[in-house]
């Protein structure tokens, strides 16, 4: 079972770009429900850019599917999250100049500061997932701190071709398998596409997958409901393929 996490950040994109009220990311995430979206993804960024917290409040009274917000560690987004209270928080780097995010949280090098923010949700019955690297440090270090999860990153596979891209899908194969060896539950995610998708879930079999520019920029054409549906079919089928 690969269940798909939609986010919808770009629908906040299109409508801050003229800073105005449409497209609405809580209608979108609405329509992805009725496309089949197993959860719904939005990450609140410090800039505000494309996810504001009016998107966020809404959707907090809205959304029936389980809710990932995406964040940062600073304070003033940690504290939101904990009134907030998703079911699910994923905790990613962030840096204000980069179109998305750039690579997997570094948990070794901060790890009591993510120890820290991790113990804060989980008392509050908030899962932990943290978006790394398929590199074992980096996963030992998210089992030393009982992270809930982790999102291995698949950004680098989704950006390369020919050899350089098996050999990223052999990181991922073996970062999954050493996550779970951990006790961790192990999700993917970012960069994935309806053409990159099939050998991720038929590799890895994560989770959750969370996708979202693919899934948004095919909705420009489709709508959102059909897009959701096309790239939960292709899951689907690469599934049962995998076995
Ligand atoms: N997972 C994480 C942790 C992300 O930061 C993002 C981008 O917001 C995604 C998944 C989705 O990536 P994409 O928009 O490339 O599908």
């Amino acid at each position: 079972m690969s269940l798909l996490g939609v986010n919808v950040d770009h629908v906040g994109t299109l409508r801050q770009a003229r800073k105005t009220y449409e497209p609405d990311p809580v209608w979108a995430a609405m329509e992805a429900q009725l496309g089949g979206a197993d959860l719904i993804t939005i990450h609140l960024r410090q800039d505000r850019r494309h996810i504001c917290d009016r998107d966020l409040r809404l959707m907090r009274q809205t959304v029936s599917v389980p809710f990932n917000l995406e964040m940062s560690l600073e304070d003033e987004i940690v504290n939101i999250a904990l009134d907030a209270h998703p079911a699910m928080v994923t905790i990613v780097p962030e840096k204000r100049e980069e179109l998305t995010t750039e690579g997997g949280l570094d948990v070794k090098s901060q790890i009591d500061r993510v120890r820290h923010a991790v113990e804060k949700f989980q008392d509050r019955g908030i899962k932990t997932s943290i978006f790394v690297d398929p590199d074992t440090d980096q996963i030992s270090a998210c089992r030393e701190i009982n992270a809930d999860m982790v999102e291995l990153h698949t950004g680098t596979y989704a950006n390369s071709s020919g050899d350089q891209c098996e050999s990223e899908l052999e990181k991922l194969t073996r970062g999954a398998a050493f996550g779970r060896k951990q006790d961790l539950t192990v999700n993917a995610g970012h960069g994935l596409t309806y053409n990159n998708v099939s050998a991720i879930v038929e590799s890895i079999r994560p989770h959750e997958l969370h996708i979202g520019h693919s899934i948004i920029a095919r909705a420009v054409f489709t709508g959102i409901n059909d897009a959701v549906r096309e790239m939960k079919n292709i899951i689907q089928k690469s599934l049962l393929n995998g076995l």
